[in-house]
């Protein structure tokens, strides 16, 4: 198999690049910079491509590499700090930047040499990402300069006879503008890759990897029916069959119909599947309950204590498996060292369960391709393109005290909702949308009769992180048909209204 080797010299985004060569599909490992060139030469890559860093070359505490790597005959693109480390240790200049030369951060009109490999396919001068506080003043011998801005002299340089490359903006981040041709370029033009990997591949490796790592040994998985931990588990399942244990805990507070549809995902799979119906423990917990923090605690307190329950009945597992994935390791902060994902809603968990390791099978992958390694897998679409659901569950989008009419009310109002966005063909327009039972009830009028009831409100948003968001602009009349048919179909509801506020000032959940 054809494999591009990523070395990391400090990066925020060296798992981005991965990401990005996995798109052009081929695939990549990221590696730690201090691989010795044996290690390197063992591992056969078809292509290198050094990260950038936040160090500067010419300290002496900043990470280097032995020249020879730059011998092999092995193509190298370097990106930022790669590509000033390729020129200082080949015998460029690389020099601090001031504001008049070539300090630069953001946004960057670059010009580019048509005639190299890098950039052939791409206009004159396009859109570049730049963030760096040094620059290269002089290229080393055999280089010739292949891009340049109006403060940047090395805006990228080439040398291509020993297929060296280097660009010091950054071309796996979505603000430059033709950052995956220039990639495509390295990996195809340069490299002379084949792009047949797929995430099948992927799919099999990792599965290969479970096995050689678990052996015959015991896994445990806590499944909350979300995309990341269903897809984990759904990769175990298919490694390790009935060596796995998921423990899927039914708090009662989930979606319409959303417990039966997890277990039936996951009853293709010879494994011990053990779903807690924990609904009256949760409720009698929460009775009475209506200041949302205090809901959340209970609900992480007894989710522990019942998840604790079935791990004691199973005894010691091996391992306990986590759905990490790339951007929870991002936003712990702490770069590539090992993490556990602080779940709010599972917080503490593994203290509480006798085991030896955690796997975490998705660590290395973002959102997108964790839904489609769950396809590769064969997970049902309904699980696969998951909204993202708060560990409460509905209890906090139950506003005040919770009761089991009131989560029946709320899951058939959320449910006419979702199923009204489907059929308008609305589902891919926007990020997260569901319904929030108020605890206002209100005058209306139905038939000749007065009705006091409740009002629902729909929360839709658009975002692409969710620390920022904006409402979706519904149309009016997806809206009206999903007002009636509440109010129509749901018993004790007799208003609805939608949240038109954007995430600040507001947040996406009420609660
Ligand atoms: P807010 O309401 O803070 O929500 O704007 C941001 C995103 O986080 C989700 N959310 C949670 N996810 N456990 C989770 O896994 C939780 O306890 C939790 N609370 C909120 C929320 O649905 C939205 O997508």
């Amino acid at each position: 198999m054809e494999k591009v080797l990523i070395l990391d010299f400090g990066a925020q985004y060296s798992q981005l690049i991965a990401r990005r060569i996995r798109e052009c599909s081929v695939y990549c490992e990221v590696k730690p910079c201090t691989i010795s060139p044996d290690e390197i030469h063992a591992y056969g890559p078809i292509g290198i491509v050094f990260s950038g860093g936040p160090k500067s070359v010419y300290e002496k505490a900043s990470p280097h590499i032995a020249p020879e790597i730059f011998e092999m005959g092995v193509p190298i693109l370097g990106i930022c700090y790669g590509c000033q480390l390729m020129a200082y240790t080949l015998g460029g200049t690389v020099a601090a930047a001031t504001e008049a030369t070539a300090r630069e951060y953001g946004k960057t009109v670059t010009t580019f040499e048509k005639s190299d490999a890098l950039f052939s396919s791409l206009p004159a001068e396009s859109i570049t990402w730049m963030s760096h506080g040094d620059y290269i003043s002089q290229v080393p011998q055999g280089f010739s300069v292949t891009a340049k801005t109006d403060v940047c002299p090395t805006a990228a340089m080439s040398n291509p006879q020993k297929k060296l490359y280097g660009v010091q903006f950054h071309p796996e981040v979505s603000h430059t503008e033709h950052g995956m041709e220039i990639l495509r370029s390295f990996l195809y033009e340069v490299c002379g890759a084949r792009g047949d990997w797929t995430m099948k591949d992927y799919r099999e490796t990792a599965i290969a990897s479970i096995r050689s790592k678990v052996g015959s040994g015991k896994a445990l998985l806590a499944l909350s029916g979300g995309v990341d931990s269903s897809v984990a588990a759904a990769l175990m399942a298919e490694a390790i069959g009935s060596q796995l244990t998921c423990v899927f805990v039914d708090h009662g507070l989930m979606r319409k119909d959303e417990g039966d549809e997890v277990e039936k995902a996951f009853s293709k799979w010879d494994i011990n599947f053990i779903r807690v119906n924990a609904e009256e423990r949760f409720l009698s917990k929460l009775a009475g309950v209506t200041e949302p923090e205090r809901k959340r605690k209970i609900i992480g307190e007894e989710f522990i204590r019942v998840f604790e329950a079935e791990a004691k009945k199973i005894g010691r597992v091996d391992y306990l498996v986590q759905g990490t994935i790339y951007p929870d390791v991002i936003e712990s902060g702490l770069g590539n060292s090992a993490v556990i994902k602080s779940h709010h809603n599972v917080g503490g968990l593994p203290d509480y369960v006798d085991f030896k390791e955690i796997i975490e099978p998705l660590r290395m992958l973002f959102k997108d391709e964790v839904r489609q390694l769950g396809r590769e897998l064969e997970l049902p679409e309904y699980l696969v393109m998951r909204q993202p659901f708060p560990g409460p569950g509905l209890a906090i989008r139950v506003i005040g005290e919770i009761t089991r009419p009131k989560l029946d009310l709320l899951r058939e109002a959320d449910f006419i909702f979702r199923d009204e966005i489907a059929k308008s063909g609305l589902e891919r327009s926007m990020n997260q949308y569901f319904a929030v039972l108020t605890d206002m009830r209100s005058v209306g009028v139905m038939g000749d009769g007065r009705t006091y009831d409740y009002t629902i409100a729909l929360r839709a948003v658009t975002t692409s992180d969710f620390m920022t968001a904006d409402w979706a602009r519904i149309p009016y009349d997806a809206l009206d048909r999903i007002s009636t048919r509440i109010v129509n179909e749901v018993r004790g509801v007799n208003r609805i209204v939608y949240d038109i506020t954007s995430k600040p000032p507001a947040t996406i959940e009420w609660e």
